[in-house]
């Protein structure tokens, strides 16, 4: 095995280097603090390496992303989201067999309990769907044992669900029950979509489109949300509190919450007459807090691999729909004035996964408060094989350590001297 070698306090400490599958090297640091005393520093832990995990290989440098082994190209063209969904969770794709037994266990799990339909009363109407989601996840919690096998079944076919419902709410129309003759994607839209007065079909261009985003979204190894889905789970949480987490940290705006944040961006310049240049020397105005959302990314470095795959699923579905949409000349143009500017190629800011996909939300219909929310059901099959993998990896307790840079020891003022 290599061995790295850190010198400190004059003395030499061997450190062993793991070596992955695709040669990503790590410097194993698990005996640094027993046999030194000193820590790692890394805010934003760019540089540590969490865990070990067989899920999904990410080189940022060539924009590769594989799940379980299977290209991110190769997935989106010929999977659908329920294979992926498989795939993610148990490490292969299924055989027709287990492919069809999975599905008709999603279709037997979409129910709500009735009880959990009077929670939506109680929240506001103009209540962020991200937060109503989060909520009504952390509930689930109180109506199933927290070591029910049927967790992970439950969890994914209930989102859907739980979202279309937050819909509903949101625009003051009457919840539409899951069908178990449609299939997962159309099931969601109709859900979304579908009122009791009319008769509602599900548009196979957007159903397809839809399918391959949430193909697109599905994992991203240890980002924020998933991240943080392991660090609440390793405390021995149950599925649903942990979830719920992860779906709170997913709808920031320097996370899930992009998707939305690019529109509002999109619709101010053009309402301020589309100057680019304005717009981009504001993102490099480093007393501007303004940046172009939906550009860069911590780890890919030249381009996001879905963010192509996405732009051509925008390019391709507004055609077919037969429309257009002035954001997406917007998107293109602050592309383009953006990547031949040498601010953004010195420190390779390239538009990501969240460039383009709100547009094509815009295109199905989809309201802008929804955004982050379909991200989050395009995500749970990640936070789910993350957490399973954790679970049967016996991960240790997540309790990073710190540099403690406070007050050294001083005695108590009372308050009359304060
Ligand atoms: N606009 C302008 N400048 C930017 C941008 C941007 N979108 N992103 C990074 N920079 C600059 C930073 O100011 C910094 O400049 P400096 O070196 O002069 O200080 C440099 O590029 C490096 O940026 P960091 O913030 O250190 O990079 P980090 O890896 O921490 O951040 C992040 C990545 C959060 C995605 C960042 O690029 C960003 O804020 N982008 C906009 C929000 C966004 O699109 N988020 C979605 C991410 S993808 C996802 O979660 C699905």
């Amino acid at each position: 095995m290599t061995q790295a070698t850190l010198s400190l306090h004059d003395g030499d400490l061997a450190l062993p280097v793991r070596t992955g599958t695709e040669q990503e090297v790590g410097i194993d640091i698990t005996m640094l603090r027993g046999s030194t005393g000193a820590i790692t520093l890394d805010p934003g832990y760019g540089n540590t390496g969490s865990c070990l995990s067989a899920i999904t290989y990410i080189d940022g440098e060539a924009g590769v992303l594989r799940y379980r082994g299977y290209a991110i190209e190769d997935l989106a063209s010929h999977a659908s989201f329920v294979e992926v969904m498989y795939l993610l969770i148990h490490g292969e794709l299924p055989s027709a067999a287990q492919l069809s037994s999975f599905k008709s266990q999603l279709s037997l799990h979409t129910l709500l309990h009735e009880d959990m339909k009077k929670f939506y009363e109680g929240f506001p109407p103009r209540a962020q769907p991200m937060s109503v989601l989060s909520a009504m996840v952390a509930s689930l919690s109180t109506y199933y044992d927290a070591e029910d096998d049927l967790n992970f079944v439950r969890m994914l076919a209930k989102l859907k669900t739980i979202a279309a419902f937050s819909y509903k709410k949101s625009i003051g129309q009457p919840f539409i029950y899951p069908r178990n003759d449609l299939d997962f994607v159309e099931d969601f839209l109709h859900m979304m979509f579908a009122v009791p007065s009319e008769r509602y079909e599900v548009s196979p261009v957007v159903r397809r489109t839809l399918d391959m985003l949430l193909i697109l979204h599905a994992d991203h190894e240890q980002n924020c949300s998933t991240s943080t889905v392991r660090m609440v789970g390793s405390s021995g949480a149950d599925l649903f509190s942990t979830i719920s987490t992860g779906i709170s940290a997913l709808s920031g705006p320097l996370h899930g919450g992009a998707n939305t944040a690019v529109i509002s961006m999109l619709r101010a310049i053009r309402a301020d007459g589309a100057d680019y240049g304005k717009y981009v020397a504001k993102a490099k105005d480093r007393s501007d807090p303004f940046r172009l959302m939906g550009f860069g990314h911590r780890v890919y470095k030249n381009f996001d691999p879905r963010a192509r795959l996405i732009k051509a699923a925008a390019d391709r579905l507004l055609e077919e729909l037969d429309r257009t949409d002035p954001l997406l000349d917007i998107a293109k143009n602050l592309e383009r004035v953006a990547l031949e500017d040498e601010y953004f190629i010195k420190r390779r800011l390239y538009p990501n996964l969240d460039f383009y996909s709100g547009i094509v939300y815009r295109a199905m219909g989809l309201p802008t408060s929804m955004f982050t929310v379909l991200f989050a059901l395009g995500r749970l099959p990640g936070w789910i094989a993350h957490y399973k993998e954790m679970r049967e990896n016996r991960d240790r307790l997540h309790r990073p350590r710190q540099i403690y840079v406070g007050s050294t020891l001083r005695p108590y003022v009372p308050v009359s001297h304060r």
